[in-house]
């Protein structure tokens, strides 16, 4: 009897322990607004102070409105990252706006550990991506 139990068990423990959750941790804070000021870099840039955190650190007057002039490389892209808009400091956002020329091309690029999602307002586009092996 004892040895069935053991068994059972142990076979209750293999399929729990098949399944596996795998996701990013949550944040430890709500908002960690860049300081671009500070010589200590970690993963991202490290948190304003809280109590110096305002309006301005979450808004960007952006034109992604207006086309870009896309006669140099032929393609133009308008980035939105922490760079430009310290708030999204560690959200894991950014957003971009890009104009092509008629067979224009942006250069092959890598975004590591992004997702990445591709509206065309007018024409078309070719995407590919190259896999890590
Ligand atoms: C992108 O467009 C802006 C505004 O039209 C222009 O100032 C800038 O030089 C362009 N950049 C490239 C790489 O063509």
């Amino acid at each position: 009897m004892a040895s069935s139990n053991f068994f059972l068990l142990t076979a209750l423990f293999a399929l729990v322990a098949t399944q596996a959750m795998a996701s990013d941790h949550n944040p430890l804070q709500d908002f960690c607004v860049a300081d671009k000021a500070s010589p200590v870099r970690v993963n991202g840039f490290t948190c304003k102070d809280a109590k110096d955190v305002n309006a301005d650190d979450f808004f960007l007057a952006a034109n992604l409105d207006k086309p870009m002039d896309t006669t140099k490389a032929g393609s133009n892209a308008t980035l939105i990252n922490v760079m430009k808009l310290a708030g999204l400091n560690t959200l894991g956002i950014s957003m971009a706006r890009i104009d092509y020329a008629p067979q224009g091309e942006n250069p092959p690029h890598t975004h590591p550990r992004a997702t990445e999602i591709l509206t065309v307002l007018e024409g078309s586009l070719y995407v590919g991506f190259v896999t890590s092996n």
